[in-house]
C-alpha cells in the first residue's frame, strides 16, 4: 500500500478552492496537507477565513487547518492552484522555481507555448511540453493548466468527432452560470430575470483554448487546430452548470448514428485506472429536451461532458447542445485528474529521481 502524496491548495477559500478540498478529502492518491489564501486569510483558521459555499459540509479536519502565507518555502511539492489570473502571473512561477508541480486553474500560462493546456481523454500527449520549461530543468518544478471552464465541455464533445471526421469550423453559444465568476460574483440584481451578454476576455479564452486543445504536438510545438470558430459567451442565472449551443462544419461527412457512435465509443483512459476520470466522459442523453443543469450537471460525478439534440444544421453541418459542471469538471476535478495523469506518468515523483532515469 503506497503512502498519499501530500498536496497543497493555493487559493483555498474560494469557489474552485472549496471543489478542491471537497473532492479531494477523500482520494486515494492525495491527502491536504497545506492551504493558502490571501493576506486577508493567512493565519486563520480555514473555517474563519472561508465562507463555504458548497451544499456537503466543510470537513472537519479541514474547517481546523490553519491558512499558510501563500509562499513556496512550506509548500508540498504539489499544489493545486485556483488563483486570479494577475496573482497566478506572479506566484505560479515563484512555486514552480521552488520545485513545486503547480497545477493550475488559472488562465495566466494556459497559452504559453510551453506550457501543457490538457483534458486527459483529449490531449494527454500535451504533457511533454513540461519538459521544456527551465523550472522543470533547474528544479523539478512545472506548471500545467487546465482549460476555461466553458471551453472544457465543448472540447470533450469535440474531440471524438474531430477525430474521426475533421472538423474545419465551429459555432458556439454559451449559458454560463454564476459561479464562473466566482463568489461572490455577478451581483443578483443584474443577474435575477437577466442575461448578461458580455464576460470579459471569455470568447478570446474559449477560442484560443479550443483549438490549443485540438492542436497537434509537433516536435516541440503545439500546431492548434486549423479550424475557424465564433464563440458568444453569455452570463445566466443559472448556479452551476455551463450550457453550450455549437454548430460544426466537419471535414469529411458523417451520419447522426457515426456521431452518436463517435461520442459513445470515446473511452481514451480506458483502463488507466484514474480515480477522477469518468468512465463514460461525454453521455449522450436521447431526450428531446436534455441536457440541462439542474438535471444533469453532475453526471459522471460532475465529471462527464452531457450532449444531446443532435440534428443537421442550416448553416454548417450538425448542431448540439453540450453541458459540463463549471467547477466540477471545469476547474477543480479537470486540475485533479490532470495531476493522477502526472502521477500515473511518474511526473509527480521527486526530480532527483526523474533525473536519475533520464
Ligand atoms: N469558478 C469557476 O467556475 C472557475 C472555472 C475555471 C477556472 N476558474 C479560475 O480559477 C481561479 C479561481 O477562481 P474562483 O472562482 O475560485 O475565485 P474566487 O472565489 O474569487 O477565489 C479566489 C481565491 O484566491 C485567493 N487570493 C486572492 N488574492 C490572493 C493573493 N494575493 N494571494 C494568494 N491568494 C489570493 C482568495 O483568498 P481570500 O479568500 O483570502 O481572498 C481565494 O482563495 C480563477 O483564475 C478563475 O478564473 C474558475
Amino acid at each position: 500500500m503506497h503512502s498519499k502524496h501530500e498536496i497543497g491548495i493555493l487559493g483555498a477559500t474560494g469557489m474552485v478552492g472549496q471543489r478542491f478540498i471537497q473532492l479531494l478529502e477523500n482520494h486515494p492518491w492525495f491527502q491536504i496537507a497545506w492551504l493558502a489564501a490571501s493576506d486577508r486569510s493567512s493565519g486563520k483558521r480555514y473555517e474563519d477565513a472561508a465562507k463555504w459555499r458548497l451544499d456537503t459540509p466543510c470537513p472537519e479536519r479541514i474547517a481546523k487547518m490553519t491558512i499558510s502565507p501563500a509562499e513556496p518555502d512550506t509548500a508540498p511539492k504539489i499544489v493545486f492552484a485556483a488563483l486570479d489570473a494577475d496573482i497566478a502571473r506572479e506566484m505560479e512561477p515563484r512555486f514552480a522555481a521552488a520545485g513545486c508541480a503547480v497545477v493550475s486553474n488559472s488562465s495566466a500560462f494556459r497559452m504559453h507555448p510551453n506550457v501543457p493546456l490538457v483534458i486527459p481523454e483529449v490531449n494527454a500527449s500535451h504533457l511533454r511540453l513540461i519538459e521544456n520549461q527551465t523550472w522543470r530543468h533547474d528544479s523539478g518544478g512545472y506548471i500545467v493548466t487546465n482549460p476555461n471552464c466553458s471551453a472544457i465541455g465543448l472540447v470533450m464533445a469535440l474531440k471524438p468527432i474531430q477525430e474521426r471526421f475533421g472538423i474545419e469550423q465551429i459555432f458556439v453559444a454559451t449559458m454560463q452560470a454564476v459561479s464562473g465568476a466566482g463568489y461572490p460574483g455577478v451581483a443578483s440584481m443584474d443577474i435575477l430575470g437577466n442575461v448578461v451578454p458580455f464576460i470579459k476576455n471569455e470568447e478570446e479564452k474559449m477560442q484560443e483554448e479550443t483549438l490549443k486543445l485540438l492542436g497537434t504536438l509537433q516536435g516541440d510545438k503545439i500546431v492548434p487546430l486549423p479550424a475557424r470558430m465564433s464563440a458568444h459567451c453569455n452570463r445566466v442565472a443559472v448556479e452551476d452548470g455551463h450550457t453550450e449551443s455549437v454548430s460544426i462544419k466537419l471535414s469529411r461527412s458523417a451520419t447522426r448514428e457515426q456521431l452518436l457512435e463517435a461520442w459513445a465509443e470515446f473511452h481514451p483512459l480506458a483502463g488507466q485506472d484514474l480515480p477522477t476520470a469518468p468512465a463514460q466522459p461525454v453521455e449522450w442523453l436521447a431526450a428531446e429536451d436534455r441536457p440541462q443543469p439542474r438535471l444533469d450537471k453532475n453526471r459522471g460525478n460532475g465529471m462527464a461532458a452531457s450532449v444531446g439534440r443532435l440534428r443537421s444544421c442550416g448553416l454548417l453541418d450538425w448542431k448540439f447542445t453540450v453541458l459540463s459542471h463549471n467547477t466540477i469538471r471545469g476547474a477543480a476535478g479537470a486540475a485533479i485528474v490532470n495531476a493522477e495523469l502526472l502521477k500515473s506518468l511518474g511526473k509527480l515523483e521527486p526530480v532527483a529521481l526523474a533525473a536519475a532515469r533520464a
